[in-house]
């Protein structure tokens, strides 16, 4: 059976490709899902993008990808830095996590600095732009293959 790969964003991420191209990139969230769709493919791995601006909608949806999903890779946007429910939803899955960030947070203001969801996460890629999400695909057709 196909496995299925949940790929969740966290709040403005919709904005993608609108919202401050000069640090995000000028892609959207659909590139992004294409983009993955199309090499997961390579790999025999389906792609399952979503996004919510709440909260509790992440929760959701990592226990939704509990049942449904293989693996997931997730860019919580502002909650990285301030979401324990998120860490905790993300306790309750046993496959692998990967945390993508768009920008390199390491080089912007400190209180992006600190990952709640890095206390789960088996892989960090940040500040490789939406390519970062192709990257963490990759590397979850390796450890699933
Ligand atoms: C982000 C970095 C976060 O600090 C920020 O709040 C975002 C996007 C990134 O992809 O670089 O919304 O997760």
């Amino acid at each position: 059976m196909t496995k299925t790969i949940y790929i969740l964003n966290g709040p403005n991420l919709n904005l993608l490709g609108k919202r401050q191209p000069e640090i995000y990139g000028h892609d959207t969230l659909e590139d992004v899902a294409k983009n993955c769709a199309a090499l997961g493919a390579e790999f025999g791995l389906e792609t399952d993008l979503h996004q919510s601006n709440f909260e509790g909608g992440i929760v959701e949806l990592i226990h939704e990808a509990r049942e449904k999903a293989a693996g997931i890779i997730i860019n919580p946007g502002a909650y990285t830095h301030t979401s324990v429910a998120i860490l905790d939803a993300l306790n309750t899955f046993e496959g692998p996590v990967f945390e993508v960030h768009i920008s390199n947070v390491h080089k912007r203001e400190s209180f992006r600095h600190h990952s709640y969801v890095s206390l789960r996460a088996d892989g960090v890629m940040a500040g490789f732009g939406v390519q970062g999400y192709e990257l963490a695909l990759r590397r979850m057709a390796v450890l699933l293959g």
